[in-house]
């Protein structure tokens, strides 16, 4: 029966490709002596230089120290490192610095990697030293095979373009026109009646007069009357705005810009807040004001497009409150225009066109708005990703159903390097694939090793529980072995089911709580690619308690290293009672 089913899991896999000739540093961190406690950090180095793509592996009291980063420097340099992995403490806070010497000797920053040898290994398995160095030397092994089989990212970069659009010229269109204008910045202010003032009330037509009159003063602003907006395309920092003037049956469309930003001071929502909203993607609340995208990203990740709403396009407001929000608009607009130009490396995601089939389902998922369907010479419209768009949460590529879309950090191919370092796994030979009486992967748990857990956590949420978990020294089993995503959104079945392929004893994914995903809704992807692993996992064979999907605090490492210690108790009951 199982045969029939068309699964990821059946396909062969392929050996990750890796960029022409790795030369890996492997730097392990003492911290005074906190990791030295439980972690022979000379064997730590001995395994390191085993891999192939190992040329230095050394120790060190503080590789971030100032002379630590000096040292790294000169190995870098003497070494020819093209790839840096730090075995240290936490890359939720060290990362920077590390990125940051690595940059300075000219390496692209995207190749630096941390493990936290501390948090994840030293102190959670403090009672169990062995196994602490063991899941130790994986970890790090797994960091090598992840950056191993990383491309290098060719960075994107854009300029900004110092010239502003503001829509609606009531008291805060108005009011931010005028800080823009005043700030040496061109304005176009566009309303839709024949007049400026928007719905000021009596109270505040005193006020909405004043304004008005500075802004016609004003050369810098050009104000367009009887005007509404009927398009806006480009991307980051230069975007051109189809314009519609004048009343009656024919009204004269053109087109302006290049605009750096765009301010929405629309008022009260109503049809036309609708009609902007969607064609430039952003989000409306239930009563349909304008919300601004949530940005709990990490900066070096996140770029605004530049699209500022105030006043009461965005909620209920007096004049007062609608001229605070227009300052705060206008002076996040000048800081962004201020930038000049923004180059953005990171995590992204790519599409292959030879694969794209055009569904459009990576587009209309995406929350961040990166992915529109363009018309290609042969008439079929594919995706294509702005990179500068692109925060890199993966929503697209588990979404795609041909596997067109990659991420880069987290592709498919560094997946599969981290799973099969993890599981010991190798290439079994052809024809032995098929499942195997007693459930899926199990075979591959004979072996004289102890059953291995994989653990896929999101960042923001497991990986940071896991993390304080280590801190506060809280015990779980030393057989897990982690591999972290940025959201639990990348995840896909196939996924899944390849890391039981290659005999994992156990999957835990760990995801954000419900409404709380960085990436707006990475964690219902999660959910999706997991419901599908457990409709099919009862036909293969699959003991239930051997997978696990978990909505994990950050801020509670007792309860995830609980939880942890459950999971593998019930792991470990579900393979006895098949092996
Ligand atoms: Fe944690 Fe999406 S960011 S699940």
């Amino acid at each position: 029966m199982a045969s029939s089913i068309n699964l990821p899991v059946y396909q062969p896999f392929s050996a990750p490709q890796k960029p022409s000739e790795p030369r890996v540093g492997v730097f392990i961190c003492e911290c005074g002596e906190q990791i030295t406690d439980i972690l022979d950090v000379d064997s730590l180095s001995e395994s390191a230089v085993e891999s192939d793509d190992v040329v230095f592996a050394g120790h060190a009291p503080y590789w971030c120290s100032a002379d630590g980063r000096k040292l790294m420097q000169e190995k870098i340099r003497e070494q020819s490192l093209n790839r840096v992995v730090v075995a240290g403490c936490s890359p939720r806070t060290h990362r920077g610095i590390f990125k940051e010497t690595v940059q300075e000797e000219g390496m692209d920053p995207e190749l630096c990697g941390m493990v936290n040898v501390r948090e994840g290994c030293a102190w959670p398995h403090r009672l169990d030293q062995d196994g602490a160095n063991i899941r130790a030397r994986d970890q790090i092994a797994m960091e090598v095979a992840h950056l191993t089989a990383l491309t290098p990212r060719i960075p994107s970069q854009a300029e900004i373009a110092s010239s502003a659009l503001v829509i609606g010229g009531g008291v805060a269109g108005m009011t931010a026109a005028l800080e823009l204008a005043y700030a040496g910045v061109p304005v176009t202010l566009v309303d839709r009646k024949d007049a400026l003032g928007g719905t000021a009330t009596k109270e505040d037509s005193e006020l909405a007069g004043e304004l008005s009159a500075a802004v016609e003063a004003n050369p810098s602003v050009e104000v367009r009357l009887n005007s509404r907006v009927t398009g806006v395309e480009g991307s980051l920092g230069s975007y051109m705005v189809g314009v519609q003037n004048g009343t009656g049956e024919q009204p004269r469309g053109n087109t302006d810009g290049p605009f750096g930003t765009v301010i929405l001071a629309t008022g009260e929502p109503d049809e036309e807040t609708t009609h902007l909203a969607e064609m430039m993607r952003l989000p409306q609340d239930a009563a349909g004001y304008l919300a601004d995208l949530r940005v709990r990203l990490r900066p070096e990740r996140y770029l605004e497009r530049g699209f500022y709403v105030c006043g009461s396009a965005h909620h209920p407001c007096d004049a007062n409150m609608a001229q605070f929000q227009a300052f705060s608009a206008a002076s996040r607009a000048l800081r962004h225009m201020g930038r000049g130009s923004v180059t953005l490396r990171g995590p992204l995601a790519q599409v292959d066109a030879e694969r794209c089939n055009g569904c459009s389902d990576c587009s209309r998922l995406c929350p961040f708005h990166a992915i529109t369907m363009v018309e290609r010479p042969e008439g079929v419209s594919l995706s294509t990703i702005d990179p500068l768009l692109c925060t890199g949460c993966g929503n697209c590529v588990s979404v795609c159903p041909v596997e067109a879309a990659t991420l880069s950090g987290w592709s498919d191919s560094q997946l599969d390097a981290q799973m099969r370092v993890a599981l010991d796994y190798q290439d079994p030979e052809p024809g032995s694939m098929l499942p195997e009486a007693g459930g899926l992967g199990v075979a591959a748990l004979n072996g004289d090793r102890e059953p291995r857990i994989l653990v896929f956590a999101c960042e923001w949420s497991g990986y940071a529980a896991a993390e304080l978990a280590g801190a506060q020294k809280r015990a779980y089993p030393a057989n897990v072995r982690v591999i972290r995503l940025d959201c639990s959104g990348r995840l896909q079945a196939g996924l899944i089911f390849n890391a039981f392929e290659m005999g994992a004893a156990g999957v835990l994914v760990l995801g954000c709580v419900q409404k709380l995903c960085h990436y707006e809704r990475g964690n219902e992807r999660a959910a999706a690619a997991f419901d599908q692993v457990e409709e099919l996992s009862g036909l293969l064979g699959l003991h239930p308690k051997r997978l696990k999907l978990a909505w994990t605090p950050p801020d509670d490492g007792a309860a995830l290293a609980d939880m942890i210690s459950e999971f593998a108790a019930g792991v470990d009951e579900a393979i006895r009672s098949i092996v």
